[in-house]
């Protein structure tokens, strides 16, 4: 199993070396590499066993940092950058030959963010490279938002995790392109599209699910825990799949006819900010019961709420 600490000096001499290390961020835990080492990235495909046509986010200290990999920032990627980040936000700028191909996937846009996690903004302002870190899960499962959901995934394949605690907000970050100097948001994440347009003016959502996406990670099958989820109606999905072995996600209320701990609540409150913290956590959690079938409901489709239920379709397209 990876060692689990808090030591930044340690993560950064294994980066340094080319090696993987697991890092915290507001949003979910990163599997992250040196982005100009080649054969450090590689080895983040390998561990992650993703496809090389889904390309990686770099993450970095500051705004100032972001300019030195891209070609330039539009006005409104400047705004955005300048009040979310650091940030659950990715940008999508036309990448610097630095970059290495493998990193984008031969796109020749990049996918920048500066991420809000204390420890992992002082390991990046001691490093000299930035990093390549796309979720540290096995390509395709539920993204980690606690350090031991890394190691029981990828701890045999990897050194270090480098422990911050859970992540505060629990759904990765919402990227952001610009045609034609306007925004479009490609993947819905933590950053609502409400506060998005408060800064940027309206923007489109173009919510690819191709097999030759413009963000691939948008592939329809993916956040999936292993049990079959099935999202709608909780009341409708018990007159199909009964009341036995199964378990249930639901918002804010349990229901009566379902064995307790085989429930969990996003959000007793009706808090989706709290919601999105909870959700692969839960999910998690529900995939280990012994029950056959998860059924789902969709939460209220406002802020964040779209985006946790992005993640809940694509989490029952398995
Ligand atoms: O919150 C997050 O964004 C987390 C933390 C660790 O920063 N990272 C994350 O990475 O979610 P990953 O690899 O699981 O998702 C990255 C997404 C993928 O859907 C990928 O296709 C997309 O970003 N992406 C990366 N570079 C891109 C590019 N140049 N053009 C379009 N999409 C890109
Ligand atoms: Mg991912």
């Amino acid at each position: 199993m990876a060692m689990i600490g808090n030591s930044i000096e340690i993560a950064k001499q294994l980066l340094e070396k080319g090696e993987l290390v697991a890092i915290p961020t507001e949003t979910v835990y990163g599997l992250a590499a040196n982005a100009l080492n080649e054969l450090a990235v590689l080895e983040i495909f390998k561990v992650k066993n993703r496809p090389q046509f889904d390309p990686l986010i770099v993450h970095v200290a500051s705004i100032a940092k972001a300019r030195e990999l891209v070609e330039y920032f539009p006005e409104k990627a400047e705004k955005l950058a300048g009040h979310f980040w650091p940030g659950p936000l990715t940008l999508l700028l036309k990448k610097k030959s630095i970059i290495p191909d493998l990193v984008t996937s031969g796109l020749d846009t990049v996918a920048v963010r500066c991420p809000d996690h204390v420890m992992t903004l002082a390991l990046l302002s001691e490093l000299s490279f930035p990093l390549a870190a796309p979720s540290a899960n096995p390509f395709g499962y539920i993204s980690p938002t606690h350090p031991e959901h890394v190691n029981e995934q990828l701890g045999d394949k990897i050194n270090y995790i480098l422990d911050g605690g859970e992540c505060h907000v629990g759904i990765e970050s919402t990227i952001v392109g610009f045609e034609n100097e306007l925004p479009v948001v490609y993947r819905l994440g933590g950053l609502s599209i409400e506060k998005i347009e408060s800064v940027a003016g309206q923007v489109s959502v173009q919510l690819n699910t191709s097999s030759n996406p413009k963000a691939p990670g948008q592939l329809k099958s993916h956040y999936a825990p292993k049990k079959k989820l099935k999202l709608g109606n909780l009341d409708e999905l018990m007159q199909t799949y009964g009341t036995n072995r199964i378990g249930v996600l639901s918002f804010q209320y349990k229901i009566s006819q379902i064995q307790p701990e085989n429930q969990l609540t996003l959000s007793a409150s009706g808090n989706l900010e709290e919601a999105a913290q909870r959700l692969f956590a839960c999910l998690r959690a529900l995939d280990k019961k012994n029950i056959d079938f998860i059924l789902a409901e969709k939460v209220p489709d406002t802020g964040l709420g779209k985006a946790i239920n992005d993640r809940l379709h694509r989490a029952a397209s398995n």
